[in-house]
Order: structure tokens, then C-alpha cells, then sequence
């Protein structure tokens, strides 16, 4: 039995998630949209690579939620995107409405499924998800951490000019400017950077990892980043229906863990078929505990607004 995935938005970053798993053949693909033609296009195209990159995932684009029943896991990256100047919080509003709309045609069709979403502000769209589908915590999760941490990931290795496949990074929190790079959990070759480089550099590598998305959106100005996060998408995918019980930070909905409780926040978590089968919890400083601390207030208030919003 082939495993299905759904992609809904088939955008920069839907349709770069598409390509990433339809090469790693993790299971057949449908990727939809509200756009006429588009999806159908990016499939067409994807599926006429296949023979020169020898992959047999079958691919079909459509703007028919029918096509989508009995997914395995839908990642849903529909929404729109950042523009120079927004914050992911601007997108809100926007973003909240596309997400219940959404969720409202997926979870019936695939009641199992597991959902991953991509859409921003992160931390309250996966909450709204949840909500929504009404399906249990371990079934619903956000995709940031991976990104995050793979740009952490890459900074270090430009610092030390080592291989990334040298480098692990930590990255928890909300997907926001609070997040909270953890330097002492990241490594190279099993060495904490904090070993490897002085205080000046990790500090330059912590803000440009905080900031990581925005450094993109300021170069593209018409958007956001999409390779690194399809990239993201797709390890995660791959955990999943691999049943990898893969240790990777994403947002998992808390209750107590690290403190906090009705919260999607980023931490690591193990990954496997089940969806979310453990919150791992780490020993953290009185200074990480109270950067997370931090973090969580941001989200925290961006779900009341959220809240606000829909009255
Ligand atoms: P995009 O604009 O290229 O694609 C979004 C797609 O969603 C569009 O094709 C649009 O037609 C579609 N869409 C809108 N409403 C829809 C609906 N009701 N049903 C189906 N499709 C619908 O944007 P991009 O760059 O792909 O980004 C997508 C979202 O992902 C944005 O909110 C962005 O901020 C977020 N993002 C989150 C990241 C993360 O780390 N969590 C990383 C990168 C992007
Ligand atoms: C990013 O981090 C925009 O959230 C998106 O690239």
C-alpha cells in the first residue's frame, strides 16, 4: 500500500515540499489549491522530470478536496506569505480564515491523518488546526524547528567552514524573533560550539537565526523563504511514514511539558507513524528557561489576538 500525502497550497513552498518528497518517492502526492490550472501544471511538470530523475511518485494536482481522502499526512502551507516590513503576526488575520477553511475540507476526508502546518504566524495556525479538526494533539504539528535549526545548521558551518552534515542545532521555541537557539545543544561532531567559537560569534550566529526568515524575505522582497523550508517539510514527512522515531524540534501542543500548558511551541518531540509519539524535555538554564519563557508570552499573545479576532 503506497502512502498518500496531501500538499494544500501549491505555492513556493507547497510546491517545493512536493518536489523534495516526490524525489525521496516517500509516498504518492496530491497538491492542491484554489488556483485553476496551477497545481495540475506544477504536477504535470514534476511528473515529466521523473524519468530523468528516475522517481515513480505519482503526483496529481486539482482543486478538488475529493481528491484528497484517506491522506496519510496533509501539509498545509495555504495562506499568504510575508512581504518586506510584515511580521508573521501581519499575516494573521488573512491567514487564520484560509486555515479553518481548510482544515474544514481536509479533516473530514482524512480523519486519520497527520497534519503539518507550514502556514504563519506558526504557532497560532497550528493551534487554530487543531481546533478545528478536533483531532488529537499528537496528530497535529507545526513545521519551524527543523527550518530554524537547519539555518543554525548552516551558519555554523560557514563560520567554521566544516561540513553542515558535521553540524546539529537546537532550535526551540515559537517561530518568531523570540525563538531561542540553544548553543549549548548544538554541536559539531558531537563538540558544543560553545567549545568551538567565542561569545561574539555565537551571539552573531543566535541573531542571524532569529532573524533568519526575515534576511530572506528582505533579499526576495516579493515573498518568503521556500527551500529550506520544503526541505523541512519533507524530513518531517519522511519521519513520519518511514516511522523513523526521529528526535526533531517542532511545534507540539504542551500540557505542562517545559511549564507550559495549552500552547503549540516548539520543542523536540520524536517522530514516527503515530505523529508526535514523545515530547522530549531537556535541562535547561535559568537564562534558557527564561528566554523560552519569553517565547511562549509572544505566542501566547498572538493566540489571544487570534482569539480576539474571531470573537
Ligand atoms: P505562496 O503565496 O507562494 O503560496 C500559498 C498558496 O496558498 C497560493 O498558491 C494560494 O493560492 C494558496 N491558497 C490560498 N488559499 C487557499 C485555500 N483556501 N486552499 C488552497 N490553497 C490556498 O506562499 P508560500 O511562500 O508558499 O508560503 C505559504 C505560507 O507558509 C505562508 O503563510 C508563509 O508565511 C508560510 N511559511 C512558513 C514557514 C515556516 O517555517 N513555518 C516557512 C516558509 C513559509
Ligand atoms: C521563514 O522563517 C517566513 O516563516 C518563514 O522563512
Amino acid at each position: 500500500m503506497r502512502n498518500k500525502i496531501t500538499i494544500v497550497g501549491a505555492g513556493f513552498v507547497g510546491a517545493t515540499a512536493t518536489h523534495w518528497i516526490a524525489e525521496k518517492e516517500i509516498g504518492d502526492i496530491v497538491l492542491i489549491d484554489i488556483i485553476e490550472g496551477m497545481p495540475q501544471g506544477k504536477s504535470l511538470d514534476l511528473v515529466e522530470a521523473s524519468p530523468i530523475k528516475g522517481f515513480d511518485t505519482r503526483v496529481l494536482g486539482t482543486n478538488n478536496y475529493d481528491d484528497t481522502a484517506n491522506s496519510d499526512v496533509v501539509v498545509i502551507t495555504a495562506g499568504i506569505p510575508r512581504k518586506p516590513g510584515m511580521s508573521r503576526e501581519d499575516l494573521l488575520n488573512t491567514n487564520a480564515k484560509i486555515m479553518r477553511s481548510v482544515v474544514q475540507e481536509i479533516a473530514p476526508r482524512s480523519p486519520d491523518a497527520i497534519l503539518i502546518v507550514v502556514s504563519n504566524p506558526l504557532d497560532a495556525m497550528v493551534y487554530l488546526a487543531k481546533e478545528v479538526s478536533g483531532f488529537p494533539k499528537s496528530r497535529v504539528m507545526g513545521m519551524a524547528g527543523v527550518l530554524d535549526s537547519a539555518r543554525m545548521r548552516a551558519f555554523i558551518a560557514m563560520e567554521l567552514n566544516v561540513s553542515v552534515e558535521n553540524t546539529h542545532a537546537f532550535v526551540l521555541g515559537g517561530h518568531g524573533d523570540e525563538m531561542v537557539p540553544l548553543p549549548r545543544y548544538s554541536t559539531v561532531a558531537g563538540i558544543p560550539i560553545t567549545e568551538l567559537m567565542n561569545q561574539e560569534q555565537i551571539d552573531r550566529i543566535v541573531q542571524r537565526t532569529r532573524k533568519g526568515g526575515g534576511e530572506i524575505v528582505g533579499l526576495l522582497k516579493t515573498g518568503s523563504a521556500f527551500y529550506a523550508p520544503g526541505a523541512a517539510v519533507s524530513q518531517m514527512v519522511e519521519a513520519i511514514l518511514k516511522d523513523k522515531k526521529q528526535i526533531l524540534p517542532c511545534a507540539a501542543y504542551l500540557e505542562g511539558e517545559y511549564g507550559l500548558d495549552g500552547i503549540y511551541f516548539g520543542v523536540p518531540v520524536k517522530l514516527g507513524r503515530s505523529g508526535i509519539e514523545q515530547v522530549v524535555e531537556i535541562t535547561l538554564t535559568d537564562e534558557e528557561n527564561e528566554a523560552l519563557n519569553r517565547s511562549a508570552q509572544a505566542v501566547r499573545n498572538t493566540i489571544e489576538t487570534l482569539q480576539s479576532l474571531q470573537g
